[in-house]
């Protein structure tokens, strides 16, 4: 099987969480003897070549990270320039966000079934997790730990060649929070993760506090 694999994220690659994503998810594909070329939406000189690979590729997988709880407006963008295919493409989608809670990708997750047949294609399932907000945080073993569960499903995309079955329903985690693990993290935000977030912060250079509101 070889696959057209699209990210889709306005991020430039270096700091796109979804390339890292991307990264084990394509190691277990190829590992199960499939092919891929990757393309990036942030980068609009690409554009041609993935209209073209677009038009000519039989398997497509768009990796989608969710930017206010929905599919990013580039994305959405190039989208629009495509041309419905006509024939038995199959289109697959990776949707990641930050939060942790399933069910807030679901939403996107309908649309992209929608999307699947305005493109002309048939749908091969959409692989959804959150908790990936740290990715672009940590580097090694660290990022890792996070990221290294996508190779499994890439081995399961590339013997399957869709994500219905029942390891990738399963991948989601839980569709809600439990009332004392919410309990947990919004004290976890406002205490270490405030000042976590205010280190990294600092550390890109920013030298007024997080909550600064100069137009107040
Ligand atoms: C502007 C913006 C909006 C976001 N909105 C959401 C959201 O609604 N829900 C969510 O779970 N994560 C949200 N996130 C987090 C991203 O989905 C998450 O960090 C993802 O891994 C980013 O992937 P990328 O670096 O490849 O773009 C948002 C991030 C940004 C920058």
């Amino acid at each position: 099987m070889h696959v057209l694999i699209i990210n889709g994220s306005p991020r430039i690659k270096a700091h796109s969480n979804t390339d890292k994503i991307l990264e084990k998810f394509t190691k277990g594909m190829t590992s199960k003897a499939a092919t891929f070329k990757q393309y990036e939406i942030s980068d609009r000189k690409q554009w041609d070549d993935i209209r073209k690979a677009f038009d000519e590729s039989s398997e497509i997988l768009i990796a989608i990270p969710l930017y206010v709880e929905c599919i990013p407006g580039l994305l959405i963008e190039f989208l629009e320039t495509l041309t419905p295919k006509k024939g038995d493409a199959r289109i697959s989608f990776i949707l990641q966000g930050g939060f942790a809670e399933g069910i807030q990708l679901r939403c996107g997750e309908e649309y992209l079934k929608i999307l699947s047949e305005n493109l002309g294609c048939t749908y091969g399932g959409t692989l959804v997790k959150g908790d990936n907000f740290s990715i672009r945080f940590f580097e090694g073993e660290q990022r890792d730990k996070i990221t290294s569960r996508y190779e499994e499903m890439g081995c399961e995309y590339a013997v399957n060649g869709n994500f219905h079955s029942e390891k990738c329903r399963k991948f989601t985690g839980p569709e809600i929070l439990s009332a004392p693990v919410r309990l947990f993290v919004g004290l976890l935000q406002k205490t270490l993760a405030k000042k976590m977030f205010a280190r990294i912060a600092e550390g890109w250079g920013c030298t007024k506090p997080l909550d600064y509101r100069p137009y107040q």
